[in-house]
């Protein structure tokens, strides 16, 4: 009985007496962006013992490795090569803080830091999730003599939430298609509003909760008279031009044949 909780107080104080820390709650990183992986642990300024390894917690893929005092990158997975960067002066201090250069939806999940020394074994799991900002939304406006069409295009990860506001907030009815690129890091939106209407004041909204990103704007369209006594205008304009070329043209014609 004795020997049993004597066995439980030191397998307490083992447990208690290395940890490791990470971030508990996920870790945004957007896309391009260098990632920084927060890993602490109970320091021992004689480094010759430490073994730091980060690895991908779902396949045990190696992201970085450090023993006997440097890098060891021979058992890196391919996918980091280059990219991360462990600083050597802060493992005296208890940082096995990690960075990855260039993050991408690939990188996204959930990474394990193990560490070893004099004092101790410990590991950690911290989690990481991509997102990619909407750049700004590019206007294009159509117009036929039935409708017109509003269209938004942009590039962005993930699927955000859109909305097509009218003049009293009211929701409006639009038309929207998704493409993902070659690596599936960003979506491609078309938005498009339709209306009969030649005159409008409509707001599109796009919201990307992941990234903390909303973005508003504003399409007023306006127009005086009537479209149909312009274009006869124009019409009028035209035939003008035509009747007066071709008087003119004729006029040179009948004095040439007059002469010869
Ligand atoms: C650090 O530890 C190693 C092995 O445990 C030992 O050989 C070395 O002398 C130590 N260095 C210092 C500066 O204490
Ligand atoms: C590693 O990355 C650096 C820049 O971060 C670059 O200059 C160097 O050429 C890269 N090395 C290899 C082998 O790709
Ligand atoms: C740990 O090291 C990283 C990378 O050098 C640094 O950005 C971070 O501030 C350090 N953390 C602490 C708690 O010192
Ligand atoms: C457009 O509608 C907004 C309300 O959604 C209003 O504040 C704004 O004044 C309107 N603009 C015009 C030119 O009508
Ligand atoms: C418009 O639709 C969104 C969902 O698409 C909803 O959250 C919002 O409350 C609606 N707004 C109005 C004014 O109906």
């Amino acid at each position: 009985m004795l020997w049993c909780f004597l066995l439980l107080w030191i397998l307490l104080r083992c447990a208690d007496s290395f940890s490791v820390t990470v971030p508990s709650s996920p870790v945004l990183v957007v896309r391009g962006a260098t990632a920084s992986l927060s890993c602490e642990f109970e320091p021992d300024s004689n480094i010759s013992n430490l073994v730091i390894t980060w690895q991908r917690e779902e396949d045990t893929r190696v992201v970085h490795s450090f023993y006997y005092q440097k890098d060891q990158l021979e058992r890196q997975s391919s996918d980091y090569f280059n990219r991360t960067k462990l600083n050597h002066n802060e493992l005296a201090k208890g940082n096995a803080s990690l960075s990855i250069a260039n993050f991408g939806l690939k990188d996204a999940g959930k990474y394990l830091c193990t560490v070893s020394n004099t004092k101790g074994t410990g590991k950690g799991v911290l989690e990481l999730v991509y997102a990619a900002f909407f750049s700004e939304p590019r206007l294009s406006i159509h117009l036929k003599s039935s409708d017109v069409t509003v269209q938004y295009e942009m590039e962005g990860y993930p699927r955000p939430e859109v909305m097509w506001l009218g003049p009293e907030g009211q929701n409006l009815s639009y038309l929207q298609e998704f493409t993902s690129t070659s690596d599936g890091g960003l979506y491609y939106l078309k938005s498009r509003y339709v209306t009969q209407n030649p005159a409008f004041n409509i707001t599109f909204t796009l919201k990307n909760p992941t990234a903390h990103q909303e973005l508003q704007r504003h399409v007023i369209l306006s127009y005086d008279g009537n479209i149909n006594s312009r274009t006869s205008v124009v019409a009028l304009s035209i035939l003008c031009i035509f009747l007066m070329c071709s008087t003119g043209l004729l006029l040179w014609l009948y004095c040439r044949d007059k002469q010869r």
